[in-house]
């Protein structure tokens, strides 16, 4: 602390303000370039943190300049998103949050923050904690889903894997838990829209994951974009710095999203850039990241009295602390030294958490794992490396990624390959010559889904189907089949609303965006190497009018019963998602006996399990409850806990639970998924 307060007496109003500037280079474009950064800018000490630059050469030589040439020599921040990997892109968060498997979540983010910190940052923009219940946002990609629960344990995870225990660690990376709050519920699922919520819904399912990052010791968190209740989180004094730095008690850094300050012009809060900033600071934002309202409108705000300089001081203070935390004065070039690329391990660990996200939606009459040996690849995405990395995917190369054609080939499949159509145009020219392989094939294989960029940021849809002419070649495949079972691998960052092409597919197995090793991977799961046990962490619509639709939902006074017309209901489609969250199947064939319960506190709940299927597989139970509340209603389910057992066949086993002591009257349910039928109770 002393060397911070020492540095902070010496600095000029310019220097200051300086370190609560954060701009953006030019190695990716996460957002309009309207500052460009310029090294002169970092000498003078105007700019005392920078994102989208990476690289050991790039991100060391400018450190250099920060440090040897700069009056102060205070090093940078460095930031970057690695949200699903950094060099080696591992599945999307919404598809590795479907492994249901804190280790691997864990694991993942090791390798980012090894490849982050190798590349010479410092921090990185992840995890990504909005519960996501509406698939039109396209970042519902970057969540963990739809579940409070399930975020909050993603967020542990996630934290202990980037920081390491210890942000001092060369190895480690300073999260930054994004983006708080409800960003996911924006209206009508378009992004950068308002949002509305109750306080209750606000409490109860997208704080929890933020509270959980807080509690993990996340470095630094970043308010979303959006306003909530007509606030805008930037400037959002009751939730950034009454129950964010009052009551949770976090004394990280608030870093801006990317212009946000200067947009509380637009969302009309503020006359100018001295009001923007003095709002956003008074809030508790240290970083301005990319609209330089702090550089333009601090100085003015000071003169007119909206800010004090001991605010300033505070904020200056936060962001210099955390670069001590992070090593950085004792040793600015610690990251950087070993460089960064994808090896042989990272590849493994994508392989692997890969295999473990696809979710095998469908499989009639158990026609996977493939029998066939000749295949009709058919499809625009059978052949596309690059899409496999999805959004966001930091320095992830396309040339590191292996297509489904060269997995399966190398797996020793005889392949034939047409497009049949591209991801999202109007030709249809393709498709004759892609049914002429069906005819000497034993089996379809369609791929087809979304292209990468149709999800993340920027990219709501309001149509849930298949982009451009993919179902009319899907149509024409399956009349031309006539029999010849046809599996669909369905590519996307959001679940779709294609009920037609499930009821026609024998087989569909989502794979979302599985990431560099996607081809390998889905050749493990479809040859049989690997039994699937994904499980989506989302519920899928069956028609864009149900969103949002998810598990926890309250009964209301009327439940649906379907011999009273005067109950919730659709007149032309089921309540009922297409699939619920959790639904997954595997090659194993589980049953589930003996609920009980061991008291204590926590309680332990166990159940057994048998895999009476030929092939060994991986169960996943889910662990909800029901509770009554005098004067409140509760959701239908809310999930308490998760849990995994991998069996042979024949094999039996237990999977205990636990459970925190309940007050009052409560049910609990446990089961493969949300789906009220398959799941076993007690009341307790
Ligand atoms: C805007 C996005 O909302 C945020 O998630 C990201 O970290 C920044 N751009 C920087 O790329």
């Amino acid at each position: 602390m002393e060397r911070i307060d020492k540095l902070i007496v010496q600095m000029t109003l310019a220097e200051k303000i300086g370190q609560l500037m954060m701009t953006a280079a030019d190695h990716a474009v996460t957002g309009p370039v309207l500052t460009p950064f310029s090294e002169d800018a970092i000498r003078s000490g105007a700019i005392g943190n920078l994102l989208n630059l990476y690289g050991a050469e790039s991100t060391q030589r400018i450190q250099k300049i920060a440090v040897e040439e700069s009056r102060l020599h205070i090093p940078l921040l460095l930031g970057y998103d690695a949200l699903h990997g950094q060099r080696t892109t591992f599945p999307i968060p919404l598809a590795e949050t479907g492994v249901f498997d804190p280790a691997v979540w864990e694991a993942t983010a090791r390798v980012a923050a090894e490849e982050c910190a190798g590349d010479g940052l410092n921090m990185t923009f992840a995890p990504m904690l909005d519960v996501s219940r509406d698939p039109r946002w396209g970042r519902i990609a970057e969540s963990p889903g739809e579940d409070p629960f399930v975020g909050s344990v993603f967020a542990r995870a996630k934290i202990r894997g980037f920081q390491n225990g210890s942000l001092a660690d060369a190895r480690a990376v300073s999260a930054c838990a994004k983006h708080f709050a409800a960003y996911g519920a924006v209206n009508a699922g378009r992004e950068y829209a308002p949002t509305d919520m109750s306080e209750g819904m606000l409490h109860e399912a997208y704080l929890p994951p933020f509270r959980a990052a807080v509690e993990a010791g996340v470095a630094a968190i970043m308010p979303a974009f959006t306003d909530l209740n007509g606030i805008p989180l930037t400037a959002h004094v009751p939730l950034l710095r009454d129950y964010l730095r009052g009551e949770l008690g976090f004394d990280g850094v608030l870093v801006s999203d990317y212009h946000a300050i200067a947009e509380l012009l637009n969302h009309g809060v503020a006359a100018d850039l001295a009001e923007a900033a003095a709002l956003a600071l008074k809030a508790g934002v240290d970083i301005d990241m990319m609209s330089d309202a702090y550089r333009l409108g601090l100085p003015q705000a000071l003169e007119r009295n909206l800010v004090t300089m001991d605010e300033i001081d505070a904020c200056v203070r936060r962001v210099l602390l955390l670069k001590e935390r992070l090593g950085l004065f004792d040793d600015p070039y610690r990251r950087g030294r070993e460089g960064s690329g994808v090896t042989a391990q990272s590849r493994a660990l994508a392989r692997a958490s890969a295999a473990r996200s696809l979710v095998l939606l469908k499989n009639d009459g158990n026609v996977l794992p493939l029998a066939a040996r000749k295949l009709a690849l058919i499809g625009p995405l059978a052949d596309a490396a690059g899409e496999m990395r999805g959004p966001w995917a930091g320095a992830g190369q396309p040339e590191d990624c292996i297509s489904v054609l060269q997995g399966l080939t190398e797996a020793g499949l005889d392949l034939r390959h047409a497009p049949g159509v591209a991801i999202d145009e109007d030709d249809v020219s393709g498709i004759p010559a892609a049914l002429e392989l069906c005819a000497d094939a034993d089996m379809v294989l369609l791929c087809l889904g979304e292209a990468a960029l149709m999800s993340g940021e920027a990219a709501s849809r309001a149509h849930l189907g298949l982009p451009g002419r993919q179902q009319d070649l899907a149509d024409a495949v399956f009349e031309k089949a006539q029999g010849k079972p046809v599996i669909v691998v369905l590519f996307s960052g959001r679940p779709l609303a294609v009920p037609r092409l499930v009821s026609q597919a024998d087989a569909v197995l989502a794979a979302w965006f599985p990431g560099c090793e996607a081809g390998h991977a889905i050749a493990d799961v479809l040859t049989g190497k690997i039994s699937p046990s994904g499980r989506t962490p989302v519920s899928w619509p069956r028609a864009v009018g149900q969103i949002p639709i998810f598990f926890g939902m309250r009964p209301g006074g009327r439940p649906f019963n379907p011999d009273d017309y005067f109950t919730s209901h659709y007149s032309d489609v089921e309540n009922t998602p297409l699939f619920p969250f959790g639904h997954g199947l595997s090659y194993g064939d589980f049953a589930l006996s003996n609920l009980r319960i061991e008291p204590g506190d926590p309680l332990t709940v166990k159940l057994d399990v048998e895999n009476r299927g030929a092939f060994a597989g991986e169960e996943t139970l889910f662990l909800f409850l029901n509770q009554k509340k005098p004067g409140v209603t509760r959701p239908l389910l809310e999930l308490k806990g998760f849990g995994k057992i991998a069996l042979a066949p024949s094999e039996r086993g237990t999977i205990a639970l636990s459970l925190p002591r309940i007050e009052g009257r409560a049910t609990l349910f446990v089961g493969p998924n949300a789906a009220t039928d398959s799941l076993l109770s007690l009341s307790i």
